[in-house]
This record gives C-alpha cells, sequence and structure tokens, in this order.
C-alpha cells in the first residue's frame, strides 16, 4: 500500500514484510518473481505470522478448477493442487550471515527429523526492491502438505486419532489412524534426539505448525522456528511475544500423552522443569497477553 508523507505526496510504498495482507496480484507484480503465465499465485486460506504463504498452482489446473472438465460424461471441477507453497519471512535480517543463520535452523531439524517429518523447503534470498531501496528478504518455496491441523490442545476423547479420521474419506488404504499414531511415535523420538543433541526444540506450539495428512503422516510445515531450551527460572518469549519454549514443551507432552499413552515420567527433566502448575499458570497468562495484543 503506498505510505503517504505528512504533505499529502506519495513517497513509498509499505515494505511487503509490514503489510497486514499481501494480495496474490500484488505479489506477480514484485521485482523478484517472474511472471511466467505458467503458474497463479493464490492466496492461500491458513495464514501465520511470520510470513505471507500463497499456493503455487498451475494455471491449467486453475482453469480446469473454474471452466470444468467432463468425466465420465459429467463436469467436474477439479480442484488445483498446490505445486509448492511460496513464502515470504516478515523477518528482517542484517546481512546474509544473518540470514545463512536462519536457513541452518531448517538444516538442522532437516537432519534430525528427517524429509519425512518436515515440510521440505528451497529457501532463497531476494532484492526486493518495491519500496525504492535494495532489501534482502528471505523467501521459501515449499512442499505442499495437504491434510488437517493437528493441535495438540485439542486431543479430547479415547480415541482421538481415530475421531480425528472418521470423517476422512473411506477409500484410504489401510488403517491412517493406526499409521498416524507410529509416525506420531517416531516424530516425537526424532524431537527428543534434537533436543538431547543440540539443545533446541522445534516451534510445536504455533496454530497449524502440524500437519496430518489423509494417509496418517505427521509433518512441521513451520520448519524456521527452533528455539532454544534453558533450565532456569525466566519463560521466554520469542519475537512475537508468545512463550514457544515452554508452550512446544508441553505440546511434546501432549503428543506423548494423549496420542501415544504415554505416562508423563516424573523423572524426566524436561518436564519436571517446565511443567510445574506454578509455571504453567504464568505460562498461560503470557499466552493470553499474546493472543490479546493480535
Ligand atoms: N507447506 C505447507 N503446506 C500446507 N500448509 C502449510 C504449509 N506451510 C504452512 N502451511 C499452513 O499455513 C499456516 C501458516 O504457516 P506457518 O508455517 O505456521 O507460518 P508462520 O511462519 O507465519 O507462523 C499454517 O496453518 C500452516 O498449516
Ligand atoms: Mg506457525
Amino acid at each position: 500500500m503506498p505510505v503517504l508523507g505528512s504533505c499529502g505526496i506519495c513517497w513509498s510504498m509499505e515494505d511487503i514484510r509490514d503489510q497486514a495482507h499481501l494480495s496474490a496480484d500484488a505479489v506477480k507484480g514484485l521485482n523478484f518473481i517472474k511472471n511466467s503465465g505458467f503458474f497463479e499465485f493464490r492466496k492461500y486460506y491458513r495464514s501465520g505470522l511470520r510470513s505471507h504463504i500463497f499456493e503455487v498452482v498451475l494455471t491449467e489446473d486453475v482453469k480446469r478448477e473454474t471452466r470444468g472438465e467432463i468425466r465420465d460424461g459429467a463436469r467436474m471441477f477439479p480442484k488445483a493442487r498446490p505445486q509448492k507453497m511460496f513464502r515470504i519471512f516478515r523477518s528482517r535480517f542484517e546481512s546474509k550471515d544473518d540470514i545463512f543463520r536462519e536457513i541452518r535452523k531448517y538444516k538442522l531439524l532437516l537432519n534430525f527429523l528427517g524429509k519425512e517429518f518436515i515440510a521440505r523447503s528451497e529457501e532463497f534470498i531476494v532484492d526486493y526492491r518495491g519500496t525504492g531501496v535494495s532489501r534482502i528478504v528471505l523467501c521459501g518455496l515449499q512442499e505442499y502438505v495437504e491434510g488437517q491441523i493437528l493441535d495438540p490442545w485439542r486431543l479430547s476423547g479415547k480415541t482421538p486419532l481415530e475421531d480425528l479420521y472418521r470423517d476422512g474419506e473411506k477409500n484410504r488404504p489401510g488403517d491412517p489412524a493406526k499409521r498416524a499414531r507410529k509416525h506420531v511415535a517416531e516424530f516425537t523420538g526424532r524431537v527428543r534426539q534434537l533436543i538431547r543433541h543440540t539443545g533446541y526444540i522445534p516451534d510445536l506450539a504455533g496454530i497449524g505448525n502440524l500437519i496430518l495428512t489423509p494417509m496418517g503422516r505427521l509433518k512441521l510445515v513451520d520448519i524456521n522456528n527452533i528455539v532454544e531450551i534453558r533450565f532456569d527460572p525466566v519463560i521466554r518469549l520469542d519475537d512475537r511475544g508468545y512463550p514457544s519454549c515452554d508452550s512446544s514443551v508441553e505440546a511434546l507432552f501432549l503428543l506423548e500423552s494423549r496420542l501415544l499413552g504415554r505416562e508423563i515420567q516424573s523423572r524426566d527433566p524436561l518436564f519436571r522443569h517446565f511443567l510445574t502448575p506454578e509455571r504453567q499458570k504464568k505460562v498461560r497468562l503470557l499466552e493470553r497477553e499474546f493472543y490479546k495484543a493480535l
């Protein structure tokens, strides 16, 4: 959106990283986007706080979706499946080294979780000149993960995974809920390895960060947020003011206890430190503050 100077003259454009919403048309006009006509950008219906997210779909798929096509004598309107997810990060970086440090976080996650458990991404730096000056901006082209959000705080009932898959398509081979349980066990095991070896935990708490695919795979899609775990009394807030370390530890606990039926081990140093009632009460208050400020 143009920014007006005090004299009313339009003197610059607002940086895309500060804009609450960025339209697909605006993306097409960005200096670092090649508008070839083969692809379309579409605003993704889910969004986050740290990035603008767009589906990259084939133009011919969009045409098929809107005009329809005749299949077995009936006109069908098949939904265009994203080829990739395009992400523009809102974070500001002072230098290329800063960006490389950010990308290394993703590499660390990839090494420990493996490509089965994260949405793989090709991250790249662009020279963004929309405000009249050159700025380095981090972008990513990420694997599209189809599925439903797994929210660790909304796992109620005796069989939460079965409930999540109950209303799904009936023609999935095998038992996706059973497969999902196996994958959740593998995923949490790998997260624990990451914690043990590096002292970092991925952000498991952000809304929509974990996706369960129709086939029962679990994938972390928010792959740039990892938080250092410090065993001290301070409840640290991330750059957005969210207690992401404490909440991620709690998310891990919820996944293990509610989906895998694991008893909380009173000797587990992670849970013993972070999940005390007094600390959790403070975390709840901080979370409330965070949501109030949105
Ligand atoms: N590769 C992806 N495939 C499918 N959905 C995605 C993908 N990346 C992000 N999303 C969805 O977009 C929303 C925001 O993503 P997220 O990675 O959490 O962004 P942010 O970094 O801004 O928090 C979430 O609901 C998430 O499920
Ligand atoms: Mg997120």
